[in-house]
């Protein structure tokens, strides 16, 4: 019991006061606008330098989104897919280079402009969710979520947690879920989650294997859109060819929209996680749900909240960070 506590006593904490009266612990401590009173134009500023970098480039929504998703899925928020490799450990940033995260040069920026405002106040951890957020949000000139606050900064990043913990493309349905359960997601927030592919690109290497050669035979994946098959064969020429990217939404790639849905159900899922959302009766229900009207953006909301309040640390544990790529 002293050992579980010293070791792990938010999880605790939570369990004991929040499990009963919440039903789960999922941010159960974050707060609205956690930073009113320590920082006021915390989430402006987060938002202005979001909004310039966007503004110049479109490709970051995808990056800083998927940033907020595999920094949840290993150790919490706590901002550990932020932390630079030194030289005794490999962080989860470099794990292995096929992860190809981007965008830490924007959420530097924030932190560099909040440090002027308010040293040591607001954690990389809120900033990245903040930021996600945000730069989605960009688009629709008004905010798609809401974000709670008050994560701190974890001081522990490691590459062997990257590979264990985030998903594969070459995950099936059973160990889709699996993974998200164990982060206390349900398939409904699998499916919403997995909406999120709606923008950004995804490399030739990760699916090839469904154009040439699906079991080892020179085959194809018979679950893939063989007219979208052909048309991927174009881009992407080899098994190998870890440089070329395709969109994953190839109606509105940059559009954060209902649209991955539609293409999933054409059987034009880019990866083998995407197409597996179809061969479970559950998630394929909710896979169509997604068509109708504004269900998915609605339906993201609540989702992407739950993500972004796995494993948070919240009071006295962890730090602030003074600069996001390194603990303090
Ligand atoms: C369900 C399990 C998931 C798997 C197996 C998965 C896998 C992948 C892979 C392999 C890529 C392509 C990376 C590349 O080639 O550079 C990708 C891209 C992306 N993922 Fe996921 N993902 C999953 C869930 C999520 C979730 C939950 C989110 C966010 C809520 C997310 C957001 C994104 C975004 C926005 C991109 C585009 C990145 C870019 O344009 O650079 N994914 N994902
Ligand atoms: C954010 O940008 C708006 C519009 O450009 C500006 O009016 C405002 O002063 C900025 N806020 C901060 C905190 O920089
Ligand atoms: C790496 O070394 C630094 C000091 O050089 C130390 O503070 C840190 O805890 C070490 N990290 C690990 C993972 O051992
Ligand atoms: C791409 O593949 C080449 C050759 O196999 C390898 O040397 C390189 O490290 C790979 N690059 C990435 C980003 O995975
Ligand atoms: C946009 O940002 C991405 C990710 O950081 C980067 O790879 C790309 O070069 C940038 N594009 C431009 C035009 O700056
Ligand atoms: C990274 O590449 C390796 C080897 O190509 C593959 O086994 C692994 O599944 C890939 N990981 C991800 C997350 O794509
Ligand atoms: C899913 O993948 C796991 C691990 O590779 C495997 O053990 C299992 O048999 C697969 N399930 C299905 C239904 O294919
Ligand atoms: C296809 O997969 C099989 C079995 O894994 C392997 O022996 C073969 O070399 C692969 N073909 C190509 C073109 O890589
Ligand atoms: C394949 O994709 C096309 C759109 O490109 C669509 O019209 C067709 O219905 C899809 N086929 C299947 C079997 O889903
Ligand atoms: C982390 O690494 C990046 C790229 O290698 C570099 O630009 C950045 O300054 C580093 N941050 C810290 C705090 O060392």
């Amino acid at each position: 019991m002293a050992m579980i506590s010293d070791r792990h006593p938010l999880i605790l904490g939570c369990v004991l006061g929040f499990l009963v009266l919440l039903g789960g612990c999922h941010g159960g401590s974050l707060r609205k606008n956690f930073y009113r009173k320590s920082c006021p134009l915390a989430e402006e500023i987060v938002r202005n330098v979001t909004q310039r970098h966007v503004a110049r480039n479109a490709s970051l929504p995808a990056k800083l989104l998927r940033m907020h998703f595999h920094d949840c899925f290993v150790r919490g928020c706590e901002g550990s897919v932020l932390l630079n490799s030194t030289k005794n450990n490999t962080a989860e940033k470099d794990a292995i280079p096929n992860l190809s995260l981007a965008g830490f040069n924007v959420i530097d920026d924030i932190k560099a402009e909040l440090e002027k405002k308010c040293p040591s106040v607001v954690s990389c951890a809120d900033i990245l969710a903040l930021a996600a957020r945000d730069s989605v949000s960009f688009q629709f000139e008004k905010p798609m979520w809401n974000v709670l606050t008050g994560r701190r900064d974890g001081t522990v990043s490691l590459a062997s947690e990257a590979l264990t913990n985030i998903p594969s493309p070459h995950f099936n349905f059973t160990t889709l879920q699996r993974s998200f359960a164990s982060k206390g997601l349900s398939v409904r927030d699998l499916v919403l989650l997995s909406g999120a592919h709606t923008i950004g690109i995804g490399h030739c290497n990760l699916f090839s294997n469904r154009l040439y050669n699906f079991t080892g035979k020179g085959d194809q994946d018979p679950s893939l859109n063989s007219t979208y098959a052909a048309l991927l064969k174009t881009q992407c020429k080899t098994l190998t060819d870890n440089t070329t990217v395709v969109p994953m939404d190839p109606i509105t790639p940059l559009r954060f929209d209902k649209n991955y849905f539609v293409v999933l159900n054409q059987h034009r899922g880019l990866f083998e996680s995407d197409a597996a959302l179809l061969t479970n009766p559950t998630s394929a229900g909710i896979v169509r749900e997604m068509l109708i009207g504004d269900k998915f953006l609605r339906g993201f909301r609540a989702s992407i909240k739950r993500m972004g309040g796995i494993g948070v640390l919240t009071g006295n544990s962890g730090e602030i960070r003074k600069v996001c790529g390194k603990i303090n």
